[in-house]
């Protein structure tokens, strides 16, 4: 199976009404097309659009679905030639086809990490060691349902038995090391987590990905409280929730997830009647974060430490769910307090009782917390809470709140509201005519958050020419290497995952075969998401309008992505340069590069005029 045709044949065969039907997604007609609620992510009004001419089923809320394969790809999680088997039964179609549904690459993962929680556990319930453990989270108002509902263990002190166990039961050492469950030296390995309670951590499918371990018995000031897993396989801690994977259940029941600094909160939230709290480990919330957890809600409220670093958290955290779509709320804890402080001091009920008679929207939050211990005696303090309320208030579009909040900042400062609404508007005047509004008070940018990148999805295809690249190099061997060579390091001014693939089927692809088929080329993508991303290419080329496919084409669609190339190596250079801690060599030196590439770019775009 699997040359185009047959693949286009097997689309074009597909009823995509009934198929997404056939998922329990209620349709409702809209012209010539379907509208339902999306299945990829949580929403009350639907986005999710259905065209039978098309052929697709995709959502414009989130970005989720696509052609027939990619929507039953994602609905059931399959790659892609499942998804292929799956949609010819559907429509009743024979394939050819030699695939066999493969285990998850990482299953010998997971089951090393499972061996580990396991003994961790052992550890922890028949060791000396493991009942001042167990005295230490009883202090800490745990009990043992709790402790067995996170299965938290113990890391012993010896630095190799962990290690030992896992070898003599047949895992490689370099799997072992890629876990980060052992460091690796030039005489011998050792264990990563010695003596520390084991916190284990999970993906959303509930896989185990890595660990948190707090140090319990240690008076060692160098030691630090919390290790977490290294950077491996499996943990990204820009992706990690901890606790998710009990908390998805409860997010979607709730309609909200509780986001906190530390596990210690969530377990003590999770006590409370709060089972849908979730944290990030030691790091600020990413926007991956973030969209992970759209799949589940758009609800979110924040509970960070009450101090003011967890203020400060929480803003940078407003902002990233914001960028994100989802709603937010707040609790703020009393005296700097955290969750886990507040259960402690107060109990499981006075802490579900003041969470929930607690949650602010995030601007009431702001505002708050911009007045929170200011001495509005000081006339420079006074002006500077102004100003910052005024500019959070600029992005109000709703005349009202306006009105309420400069209504409370009069009462508040004991000002007239004449007086607070004539600097509102000269603030606001002044803001107008000055070229770039900073959307939120300055100390939001606490520091700089780096461009995340987005998911492929709903990344809006700029660049036609590398789609093209990539048909005309599918098309010949010859176009391939012809293509290749004249790039040359241009080749990374494609997009960082068609860069990928396009390596791939030039180093991996052409140099085992001559000529392009699909089916070959597929079983080479052994990463699901260079599998989807490569869909997602084939599913754009498609959408492509042009009307015949030329050499001519083919040489201008080289030159546009070198020209880019130079375009987004300079961006590059010019975000280094204007960065703040940049030495004058440096920046001379980047300044030089990017005068060089300019100077490329005209010949090349000189070139292309002849
Ligand atoms: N953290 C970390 N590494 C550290 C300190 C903290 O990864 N050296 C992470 C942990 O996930 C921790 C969270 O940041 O739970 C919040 O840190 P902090 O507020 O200092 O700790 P608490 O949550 O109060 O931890 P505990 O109550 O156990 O003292
Ligand atoms: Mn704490």
């Amino acid at each position: 199976m699997a040359s185009q045709d047959d693949y286009k044949q097997l689309i074009d065969a597909t009823d995509i009404v009934s198929l997404v039907s056939s998922y329990g997604i209620k349709l409702e007609k809209q012209g010539k097309n379907y509208k339902g609620l999306c299945p990829f992510h949580h929403e009350d009004t639907p986005s999710f659009i259905v065209s039978p001419d098309k052929k697709l089923a995709h959502c414009f809320g989130c970005g989720g679905g696509g052609d027939p394969i990619k929507f039953i790809m994602q609905k059931e999680n399959i790659p892609f030639p499942e998804a292929l088997r799956r949609l010819a039964d559907f429509n009743g179609m024979e394939i050819k086809t030699n695939y066999k549904p493969k285990e998850d690459p990482n299953k010998k993962y997971y089951d090393i990490m499972n061996m580990a929680i396991s003994f961790y556990k052992a550890n922890y319930e028949k060791t000396t060691s493991g009942k001042e453990a167990r005295q230490y989270l009883l202090d800490r108002g745990l009990n043992d349902e709790i402790i067995n509902d996170f299965n938290i263990g113990l890391s012993p002190k010896s630095s190799d038995s962990l290690f030992k166990l896992l070898k003599d039961s047949g895992f490689l050492e370099l799997d072992i090391f890629d876990v980060g469950l052992i460091n690796i030296d030039e005489k011998s390995s050792h264990d990563f987590f010695v003596n520390r309670i084991m916190f284990p951590i999970y993906n959303e499918n509930g896989n185990p990905i890595g660990f948190s371990a707090r140090m319990f018995n240690s008076t060692d000031p160098n030691q630090p409280k919390y290790v977490n897993s290294r950077e491996t396989i499996l943990y990204h801690k820009g992706n990690v929730l901890f606790n998710i994977q009990k908390a998805k259940g409860e997010i979607l029941k709730k309609k909200r997830v509780i986001l906190h600094e530390g596990q210690m909160d969530v377990i003590a939230s999770y006590r409370s009647g709060l089972q849908e709290a979730i944290c990030t480990m030691g790091t600020a919330l990413s926007l991956d974060q973030a969209r992970l957890l759209l799949k589940y809600t758009n609800n979110a409220i924040i509970c960070y430490d009450g101090d003011n670093a967890g203020i400060k958290a929480s803003k940078k955290a407003i902002k990233i769910f914001e960028q994100a779509g989802f709603n937010v709320r707040l609790v703020l804890l009393p005296d700097g307090m955290d969750p886990d402080e507040y259960v402690k001091k107060y109990g499981e009920k006075a802490y579900l009782d003041y969470f929930e008679s607690h949650v602010i929207d995030s601007l009431e939050y702001l505002y708050l917390t911009t007045l929170k211990n200011k001495n509005l005696d000081d006339n420079i303090v006074f002006k500077e809470v102004c100003e910052e309320i005024y500019n959070l208030l600029l992005n109000v579009n709703n005349q009202a709140i306006k009105e309420a909040y400069l209504k409370r900042l009069s009462d508040d400062t004991k000002t007239t509201l004449e007086a607070i609404r004539m600097d509102y508007d000269n603030f606001r005047m002044s803001k107008a005519s000055s070229a770039n509004t900073p959307l939120y008070p300055d100390d939001y940018y606490i520091e700089e958050v780096p461009e995340e990148p987005k998911p492929i999805i709903t990344e809006t295809w700029n660049s036609v020419a590398e789609l093209r690249l990539f048909l005309y190099a599918k098309q010949s061997k010859a176009n391939a290497i012809y293509i290749d060579g004249t790039l040359g390091e241009s080749i990374y001014g494609f997009k960082p995952r068609t860069t990928s693939l396009w390596i791939k089927l030039i180093n991996e692809y052409y140099t085992n075969f001559d000529k392009f088929e699909e089916a070959k080329f597929i079983k080479m993508l052994t990463d699901q998401s260079d599998m989807d991303y490569y869909i997602l290419m084939m599913n754009k080329v498609r959408e492509d309008t042009i009307s015949a496919y030329n050499q001519e084409d083919m040489q201008s669609c080289i030159e546009k992505i070198k020209l880019d190339y130079y375009d987004a190596k300079n961006d590059d250079l010019k975000r280094k340069i204007s960065s703040k801690n940049i030495s004058n060599e440096k920046s001379f030196e980047y300044a030089n590069e990017a005068f060089q590439n300019r100077k490329r770019k005209l010949e090349l775009s000189k070139k292309r005029g002849k």
